[in-house]
């Protein structure tokens, strides 16, 4: 897609200058809300390209939505696989990073930033979404209210891919918070069984991450 904003500017330095500046706020926000956040740094673009290996070029128009954008690491490969028909809605809870996210994308006119939780959002008929929200730092229930929130948004067969940091696992029998991600991940492979579900590693990414892909299955659209 050829509007992305942060292409008007392409020289090497304005690259640089411009991640340098969303790591830092990254950082800054992780330091003032970290359970919110979830990461020190932005996704690499290794772990962005394999969130959006779903996304097929189509005829039709395509609704995608992204949750959580954080700083936009994993919206612009959303964007460049976007075709011209096609439409994003992104859901961000923190002002700042809306903000930023507004300003950066000023100039995508099918670009929508919605500042609210996920939670609190309705819509419907997606045909893919791309969500980065820190799963592991949410309680069980909240992890539940989700999945049934994004099954009953996408449309048949459409796709949710979502990641999550491989480095809890190692420490979780160590802990309390490891109960916690155990149940979490029981409750992801529910819904897992149930549609159709496909995992791969990233480790080009700090830290390494599993990313999950679900793909809804139309039989269970009543149950979902
Ligand atoms: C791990 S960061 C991911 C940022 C970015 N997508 C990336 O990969 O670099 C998680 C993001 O989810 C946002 N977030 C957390 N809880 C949320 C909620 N309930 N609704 C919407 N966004 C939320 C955070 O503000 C943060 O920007």
């Amino acid at each position: 897609m050829q509007i992305l904003s942060a292409q008007v500017n392409e020289t090497p330095f304005f690259r640089l200058s411009q991640s340098f500046k969303e790591n830092l706020l990254f950082l800054f926000r992780f330091i003032c809300d970290p359970l919110t956040m979830g990461s020190l740094f932005p996704s690499s673009k290794a772990l962005a390209t394999r969130m959006v290996v779903r996304m097929q070029p189509s005829i039709e128009p395509k609704r995608y939505l992204e949750v959580g954008p954080g700083t936009g690491a994993v919206t612009d490969s959303i964007l460049q696989k976007m075709g011209p028909k096609d439409t994003l809605d992104i859901v961000e809870l923190d002002p700042d990073l809306c903000r930023v996210l507004r300003k950066k994308y000023e100039a995508c006119r099918n670009l929508k930033v919605y500042e609210t939780s996920i939670e609190n959002f309705e819509s419907a008929n997606y045909d893919g979404i791309v969500s980065s929200l820190p799963l592991n730092q949410f309680s069980v229930d909240f992890v539940e209210t989700i999945f049934k929130k994004y099954l009953h948004m996408m449309k048949p067969n459409a796709f949710l891919s979502y990641y999550e940091y491989k480095y809890p696992k190692m420490v979780a029998a160590l802990t309390e918070r490891g109960k916690r991600l155990k149940k979490i991940q029981l409750l992801k492979s529910f819904y897992g069984e149930k549609h159709q579900e496909k995992i791969e590693t990233v480790w080009k990414n700090f830290p390494p991450a599993n990313v999950r892909f679900l793909q809804k299955n139309p039989v269970e659209i009543a149950t979902a």
